[in-house]
C-alpha cells in the first residue's frame, strides 16, 4: 500500500488534517486503533474559536455547527457570590466563540470523510512508525490479524497524548515540558437545560465548577475534585448538591438537575513536547501538546497545528518548496505556548490548591476582581478566550 501522508489517529486532529489534505488533491490514509463508537463515544470540551470556525468550514463540515452550534459573545466569572459577565465581544471588537461539541466535530468530520470515500482504517493494531529519518517513512500495522504496511511520503502523528508517533522518536531528539496538577475535573452530561445562556466559570472556597452546555436542551457541568476520588463515589444527587454549593443563590436556584447521561473524572496537565518534527513525521494536536481543560483550548490547538500542517503539504506538493514544513514546528509551538500560559494561568486563578491557604484564595479573589474592573485586564482575558490570532 502506498499514499501520500499517513496519518495515525482518528481523532479531530487526523480527521480534519485528512478532510483538508482531500480538498487540496493529496491523498491520505487514516489508521486508527480503535472503533468509530469508541472515538465517538469520548466527551470533550465544546467551544470553538473562530479560526477552528473558519477552518471546519474550509475543510467542508461546517454546514451542522452553524445550524446547531451556539454563538456566545461573553461568559461569567463567579466569585466571591457574585457573578460578574466577560463581555468578550464588546472586548474583542466583535469576535465569538462557538459553543459546539467536540463528538459533533468529530461526527461531521467522519460522515464527510465516509461520503468521500476516503480510506480510514479502524481497529488496527501493532501500529508502529518507521524510517521516518529518512525520504522513505513506513507504517506496519495489523488489522483483523494481517499484517499491513503503508509507504508514504510524510506521516502526521495525530494520534492523541497515548499515541505510538511521539514514543517512536528517540530520547535524545525530544524535550518534553510538564505540569501536573493536584485535582481533576468531574464531568457529568445531562439531558436538562443549561442553567444560564452563557457559560459560567465559578471560583469558591469548595473549589472551582463550571457551567457549560452541549445545547438548549444538554447541559455539561463539571466539578473540581480530588484526584483521589472515584466516579462510583459520585452519584448523581451528590454532584448537583456539591455543584448548587458552588454556585450562586439565583443559579442555585434555577438549576435544573436530572439524570446523568455521562460522568467521568479527567486528570489536569500541561504538556508540550519539541519540537513538533522529526524528520519526515509530523505531531499534531494532543500527540504533542495537552493543556488543562479551563478555557477549552485543547481542541483549538489541535485545529491551528493541522492549518498549518496542511498548507506545509499544500506548498510542498504544489510549490516543491519546504518552506511551511521546515517551518512547521516553530510556528505551531508559538501559538502553542500561548495557550499553554492562558490555560495554566486561567486554571491556577480558578481552582483551589491544596497548599494556597487562606492567602490563596484572598490572592485570587484580588486578581478576579481587578479583571472584572479594569479594561486592560478583562480585555486580555478575552482576546485570550477567542482565540489569538494564527
Ligand atoms: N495507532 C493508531 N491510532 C491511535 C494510536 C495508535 N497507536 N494511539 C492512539 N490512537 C488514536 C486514538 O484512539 C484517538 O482516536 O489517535 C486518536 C487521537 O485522538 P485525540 O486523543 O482526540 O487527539 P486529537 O485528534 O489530537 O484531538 C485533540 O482532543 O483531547 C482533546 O483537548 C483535546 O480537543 C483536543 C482534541
Ligand atoms: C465544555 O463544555 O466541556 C467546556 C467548556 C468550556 C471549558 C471547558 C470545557 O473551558
Amino acid at each position: 500500500m502506498r499514499t501520500q501522508v499517513a496519518i495515525i489517529g482518528a481523532g479531530p486532529s487526523g480527521l480534519l488534517l485528512g478532510q483538508l489534505l482531500h480538498k487540496a488533491g493529496i491523498d491520505a490514509v487514516i489508521i486508527e486503533r480503535q472503533s468509530p463508537d469508541y472515538v465517538l463515544g469520548r466527551i470533550r470540551a465544546g467551544v470553538l474559536e473562530q479560526v477552528s470556525i473558519d477552518l471546519l468550514d474550509e475543510a467542508g463540515v461546517g454546514t451542522r455547527m452553524h445550524k446547531e452550534g451556539l454563538v456566545h459573545g461573553g461568559f461569567e466569572l463567579l466569585f466571591k457570590g457574585q457573578r460578574h459577565r466577560i463581555d468578550m465581544n464588546e472586548l474583542t471588537g466583535g469576535k465569538n466563540v462557538m459553543v459546539y461539541g467536540q463528538t459533533e466535530v468529530t461526527r461531521d468530520l467522519m460522515d464527510a470523510r465516509q461520503a468521500a470515500g476516503l480510506p480510514t482504517i479502524y481497529e488496527a493494531s501493532q501500529v508502529s512508525v518507521q524510517d521516518f529519518d529518512g525520504k522513505h517513512p513506513v507504517v506496519r500495522f495489523e488489522k483483523n490479524g494481517v499484517s499491513h504496511e503503508l509507504q508514504c511520503d510524510f506521516i502526521a502523528g495525530c494520534d492523541g497524548f497515548h499515541g505510538v508517533c511521539r514514543a517512536s522518536v528517540p530520547e535524545s531528539a525530544i524535550t518534553n515540558y510538564e505540569k501536573i496538577y493536584p485535582f481533576g475535573w468531574l464531568g457529568v452530561l445531562a439531558d436538562v437545560p443549561p442553567v444560564s445562556h452563557e457559560l459560567i466559570y465559578a471560583n469558591t472556597e469548595r473549589g472551582f465548577a463550571l457551567c457549560s452546555m452541549r445545547s438548549e436542551t444538554r447541559s455539561r457541568y463539571y466539578l473540581q475534585c480530588p484526584l483521589s476520588d472515584k466516579v462510583e463515589q459520585w452519584s448523581d444527587d451528590a454532584f448537583w448538591t456539591e455543584l448548587k454549593n458552588r454556585l450562586d443563590p439565583e443559579a442555585r436556584e434555577k438549576l435544573i438537575t436530572g439524570p446523568s447521561i455521562e460522568k467521568s473524572i479527567a486528570p489536569l496537565r500541561s504538556f508540550v513536547a519539541e519540537p513538533m518534527r522529526f524528520g519526515q513525521l509530523f505531531l499534531a494536536g494532543d500527540a504533542a501538546h495537552i493543556v488543562p481543560p479551563t478555557g477549552a483550548k485543547g481542541l483549538n490547538l489541535a485545529a491551528s497545528d493541522v492549518k498549518y500542517l496542511a498548507s506545509a503539504f499544500m506548498e510542498f506538493y504544489a510549490e516543491k518548496s519546504t518552506a511551511g514544513i521546515d517551518s512547521y514546528s516553530e510556528r505551531c509551538l508559538r501559538r502553542v505556548w500561548k495557550a499553554e500560559r492562558f490555560s495554566w494561568w486561567f486554571t491556577s486563578l480558578m481552582h483551589q490548591f491544596p497548599q494556597a491557604g487562606g492567602f490563596g484564595q484572598k490572592v485570587q479573589e484580588a486578581e478576579l476582581d481587578y479583571l472584572i474592573h479594569s479594561r486592560a485586564a478583562s480585555q486580555s482575558l478575552a482576546e485570550n478566550y477567542v482565540g489569538l490570532p494564527l
